[in-house]
């Protein structure tokens, strides 16, 4: 006979094992969610190129947000730990990043996503419009989209961020930053963070305006016109 103390171990380790199914199960809807979008995006960029011999995507990337993370998250913003509380707050849990030659195409390609009738917009921020107080600058949407599942249809939240290259330079660099001195950074590097995005939104509006004057010479821009 097994002593109480093994049994023990041998209960939890089936309910560890059903726990890890249902997360796994949890984060799979996650990841289908991001495949829809990042087909809508892949549709959108093939079009365009087609119809508009113009592509304004340089660069798409996704992540599931890692299970570490997600409990990390839960941890700090203090939710119940279960599923449905979970699914609630957490919004960012799957996340494509679309980043564009210039701002208008950040927009352009946003109104293109969020129009979309099987798309539901949930939140939209704004922060080349209003950038933050570090100079973070990217348009941020949830949107929720529908995943048919042999058990029905869920609908999964998808975080979209929407910027530039330079803003994705920005931003790539900060986070490095903050992570090298652990979120304690240094007054005088923060100051001159601030000043080099602006120098970033510089490049991105003389870009644009280089841009638009090269294809207002030839036959008009469709995104830019
Ligand atoms: P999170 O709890 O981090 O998701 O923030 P939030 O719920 O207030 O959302 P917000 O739209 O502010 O930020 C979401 C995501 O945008 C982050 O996970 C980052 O990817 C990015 N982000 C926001 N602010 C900054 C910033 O100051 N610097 C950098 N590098 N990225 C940022
Ligand atoms: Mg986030």
């Amino acid at each position: 006979m097994p002593s109480p103390e093994e049994l023990q171990i041998t209960v939890s380790a089936a309910s560890l094992r059903t726990m890890r199914d249902e997360f796994q199960r949890f984060l799979m809807e996650y990841r289908f969610g991001l495949q829809e979008v990042e087909t809508k995006i892949s549709i959108l960029r093939e079009e365009f190129q087609e119809a508009h011999a113009y592509n304004p995507i340089e660069h798409v990337s996704s992540r599931v947000k890692t299970p570490d993370s997600l409990v990390a998250k839960v941890q700090r913003k203090g939710i119940e730990p279960d599923f449905a509380s979970i699914r609630e707050s957490i919004t960012d849990i799957a996340g494509v990043r679309i980043t564009c030659s210039f701002t208008t195409d950040a927009y352009r390609l946003f109104d293109l996503l969020t129009q979309q009738d099987d798309i539901t917009v949930m939140s939209v921020k704004d922060y080349i419009t209003a950038p933050k107080p570090s100079g973070y600058k990217s348009l941020h949407a949830i949107v929720a989209v529908p995943v048919f599942l042999s058990t029905g249809r869920v609908d999964v939240p998808v975080e979209v961020q929407f910027r530039t290259i330079a803003m994705d330079f920005w931003a790539s660099l900060e986070h490095k930053i903050y992570y090298k001195y652990d979120r304690q950074v240094p007054e005088d590097l923060l100051a001159e963070l601030r000043d080099a995005a602006g120098t970033a939104a510089e490049l991105d509006q003389r870009m644009e305006r280089l841009h638009r004057e090269i294809r207002g010479a030839g036959t008009g821009s469709p995104l830019l016109g």
